[in-house]
Order: structure tokens, then sequence, then C-alpha cells
């Protein structure tokens, strides 16, 4: 069974729908265990609501970044965590984190990437006025929201959208392509070939 490590650092409605997804029987993988660098995280309500293990790890506690990343490596190590699942995770992992999980990190991006890369994706979307938009689940590389690209999904931009109206009904795709794309990987489906991913029809 495929055991996921999820990274989050808010509300955590997208840990949730993996958490539903596993509940149901979707998904064929297990959450070991929810690291938070934010102690007041819901994230880690919901985590322990399910009786999946729930660690804060506080970056002000380290001297430097590398220890504090090695305390999240210590974490997911020892549970044997072969994916890393950022959901809402605030804060930007460095090389060596990413080298340690080398193509074995996954992220959600609020728009269809490449475009509107960083924080407030929807309101940036919005300010360009582009009539699509949507989400991302792509493969952590050493860029921000970079990397390469698993699935999408679009959603149309209304005339009267605000953020938090387009936010809300792009974070109802979020819901659904993120289990998707773990059940992917945990089926054996993704393949990263040149930069990208390609989806292996069923073995
Ligand atoms: C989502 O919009 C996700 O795309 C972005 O951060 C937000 C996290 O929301 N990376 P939640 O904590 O999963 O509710």
């Amino acid at each position: 069974m495929l055991k996921l490590g999820v990274l989050a650092s808010g509300r955590g409605t997208n840990l949730q729908s993996i958490i539903d997804a596993v509940k149901a029987g979707e998904l064929e993988a297990e959450i070991e265990v929810v690291i938070s660098d934010n102690q007041d995280a819901q994230a880690l309500e919901r985590a322990a609501k399910h009786q999946i293990e729930a660690r804060y790890v506080g970056p002000g506690n380290y001297d430097n970044i590398q220890d504090f990343e090695q305390a999240i490596i210590d974490q997911l190590e020892r549970n044997d965590v072969e994916l890393v699942i950022l959901a809402g995770f605030m804060k930007l992992l460095s090389p060596y984190f990413i080298e340690y999980y080398q193509s074995r990190i996954m992220n959600i991006h609020p728009s269809l990437l490449p475009a509107f890369k960083g924080l407030h994706a929807q309101q940036q979307a919005l300010d360009y006025g582009v009539k699509v938009a949507g989400c991302t689940v792509h493969f952590v590389d050493q860029g921000m929201d970079t990397g390469p690209i698993i699935l999408q999904a679009a959603v149309e931009v209304k005339e009267d959208d605000t953020e938090e109206s387009l936010a809300s009904r792009i974070l109802e795709e979020e819901h659904r392509i993120y289990p998707a794309a773990i059940k992917l990987y945990a089926e054996g489906k993704l393949e990263i070939e040149g930069g990208k991913v390609k989806i292996k029809e069923s073995l």
C-alpha cells in the first residue's frame, strides 16, 4: 500500500479530500503522517480526528532551514513515506529536500500552470481577465509552482466573480483532481519523460 505523508500549513480541505478518497476505498493508499509548520493549522485537527499521526514542526525551533527540513524528513522516514503531498504548504522547500524526494513530491496549485504562479493565483487570474481558470497537480522541482504537470482542471470565470467565488469553484475541482493524481501514482501509471508526465494506459 502506498504510504503518504502530507505537508499542510492551513485549513486542510485538500487533505480532507484525500482522507475521504482513502476512506471511500477510491484511493488505495494510507496517510501515515500529516506535518505542519503551523501549530494552529486546521489540517492537524483533521488528521487527529481521523486517527492519523499529526506533527507540528515549527521552523522557529530550528537554527536554520536545513535542520527544519531534516526534522520533517525524519518524521517522513520514520513513517516509511514514499510520496510527499504538499497540500497548502506555505514554505518553499530547499533543493536538498527536493532532491531527497526526487519525483516523489506532488503539489496542487489553484491556476492553470504555467500561468499565475505564487500567491493569490485566483486574484491574478481575475486581474488578468482570463475567461478560463483552474487548478494543476504537478510534481515538484526546484522552482516555485513549476515541475511536470500531472492533471489539470478548467473552471469558467464568470463576469461577477470575486476572488472568493472563483477560489471556491476552483477548490471543488482541486478536491477532485488531487486524489485522482495520487491514485494514478499509486497504480504506477505516471511516467516522467523529458520533463513531461505521461499517463500510462491500464497495465
Ligand atoms: C489550495 O488553494 C491549494 O491549491 C493551494 O493552497 C490552498 C490550500 O487549501 N496550494 P487547503 O488548506 O487544502 O484547504
